[in-house]
Parts: structure tokens; C-alpha cells; sequence
């Protein structure tokens, strides 16, 4: 088995103008050929700052953060892979939990007595992943459970049942070339980050998964990457990790200066 090449990818969410997206790209772009090893980078970013991370001529991935699947139409407020496709795209991020629902510490002013204001769900997250690979862009698949799942003793089967859903109808080159994001809904955002043992047990699952639904070539090939409080301080214990080929990095991602240590880690291999 060769080695895969990690991926250090940065979800700025809603964060950045175009003018802060500009300096950060040509932070990045100084930086880059300075990083010893490889690893892949990849910039999920705002919609409206896409155009402009990918003018920024670093080598680093262009992703959106959501997507719909339909290509045209009467769809106020959503984005289509062609749209994407125009404005430079290499990635998109797809069933994010902060899409999903919201779940973990009450969010009243945020979704009120609904409990979820965007709803992705496993079906939709399928339709847009089969969409992302219909167009030859690269999807970055998010599962993970949140902590009343884990407190239940759910975690496994919620992470199952999310990549089951999530391929399904795929066929084993999509899923090999399709990034996997483990992410505890419970670690995101908020400092706590799961134990490296314990997030290399769940990658190993997710890599098990992709085994048992395809074969072990493509389990082998698929890169399983970690997200939740990932930093400069905890990337090296996460990325000693066999099962664990890299980041998707939310807060940490958000400055150059605290992305650096956790890319140079990606790429040290
Ligand atoms: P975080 O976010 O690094 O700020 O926890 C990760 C993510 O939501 O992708």
C-alpha cells in the first residue's frame, strides 16, 4: 500500500471578506514552497470569497462549503456545481454537521424553537456528494455523532449508518477519490478534542466501512480525515496516527500563522 498524501484543509465558514481572503492567500502563497514534505491543501471558503481564493496562485485546493445538486433553476439562495466549477472550485464539503442540525449547547438566538435552520440530512447529503462526483470535483464527505450519540454508546453505528447513506450508488473510484471527514460534533468548535486513540479507533471504523462496502484497495486509498479542535498543539499526536491522513481545521485554519504547524505536520507524512 503507498503511502497517502494527507490533506490539511482549512473550513473558514462564515468567515472572511475578500479583501481578508486576498492577504490570507498571499500569506499562503509565500508559504507553501517553504513546506517540506507534501501534503495537500485545500480552502473551504465562503462562497463569495471563492473567486478570490483561487486568484490568490497558491497550489492550494479551492472548495465550497455546501452545494446543491441541481444544475439550474427557481432555487433562491443556492449555489450550483457549474457555479462553483466558474469561480475555480477543486473540493466541496458536503453534510457538515453545522448543515446537518444543530445539535450540542442551546443556540436560541440562532434557530429558536427549530432546532436546525439549514436540515441537511443523509439523503440530501447523498444527492449532493453524487453530484460533486458527477462533476469531477473532489467531495469531502462529513460524518460524525454528537455527544448525547456517544454518550448512548451510538457513536459506531451513527458513523455507519451516515457513510452508508452518504456513498451510497457511488462506485469504488469516486469513493477513493472522495475525502472522508470524521468530525464528533461534540469536539467542534469548542477546545475539546477527541483523544488521538479514540479518533484513530472511529477512522479505523470509517476505513472498515469503506471495506466492507467496497473493497479493501479503496479503503486502503481513501483519506479519512480528522475535524474538531484540531492545532499546532494536538496535530502531531492526531497525525502519528495510521488511520488519520490529515485535518479539516475550522478555527486554527482561520489565520495563516496558526495553519502553518498543522500543514507542515500533513506534510511530513
Ligand atoms: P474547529 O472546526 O476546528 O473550529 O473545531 C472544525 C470543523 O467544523 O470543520
Amino acid at each position: 500500500m503507498s503511502k497517502r498524501v494527507a490533506v490539511a484543509a482549512a473550513n473558514w465558514k462564515m468567515n472572511k471578506t475578500c479583501a481578508e481572503a486576498a492577504t490570507y492567500m498571499a500569506d499562503l502563497k509565500a508559504l507553501l514552497p517553504t513546506v517540506e514534505g507534501t501534503a495537500e491543501v485545500v480552502i473551504f471558503a465562503p462562497f463569495t470569497a471563492l473567486a478570490t481564493v483561487a486568484a490568490g496562485g497558491s497550489s492550494a485546493g479551492v472548495g465550497g462549503q455546501d452545494v446543491f445538486w441541481m444544475a439550474a433553476g427557481a432555487y433562491t439562495g443556492e449555489i450550483s456545481l457549474g457555479m462553483l466549477q466558474d469561480v475555480g472550485c477543486t473540493h466541496v464539503l458536503v453534510g457538515h454537521s453545522e448543515r446537518r442540525r444543530r445539535f450540542g449547547k442551546p443556540e436560541p438566538e440562532l434557530a429558536g424553537d427549530l432546532g436546525c435552520v439549514f436540515g441537511d440530512n443523509d439523503a440530501t447529503v447523498n444527492k449532493k456528494l453524487t453530484a460533486v462526483v458527477a462533476a469531477g470535483l473532489v467531495g469531502c464527505l462529513c460524518v460524525g455523532e454528537t455527544l448525547a450519540e456517544r454518550q448512548a454508546g451510538q457513536t459506531d453505528r451513527t458513523i455507519e449508518a451516515q457513510l452508508r447513506a452518504g456513498l451510497a450508488g457511488l462506485d469504488a473510484a469516486a469513493v477513493a477519490n472522495t475525502l472522508i471527514a470524521y468530525e464528533p460534533v461534540w469536539a467542534i468548535g469548542t477546545g475539546e478534542v477527541c483523544q488521538e486513540d479514540e479518533a484513530e479507533r472511529v477512522c479505523a471504523m470509517v476505513r472498515g466501512v469503506v471495506a466492507a462496502l467496497y473493497d479493501q484497495a479503496t479503503a486502503d486509498t481513501v483519506r479519512v480525515l480528522y475535524g474538531g479542535s484540531m492545532s499546532g498543539e494536538n496535530v502531531d499526536g492526531l497525525l502519528c496516527q495510521p488511520n488519520i491522513d490529515g485535518g479539516l481545521v475550522g478555527g486554527a485554519s482561520l489565520t495563516v500563522a496558526k495553519f502553518e504547524p498543522i500543514i507542515r505536520r500533513c506534510a511530513k507524512g
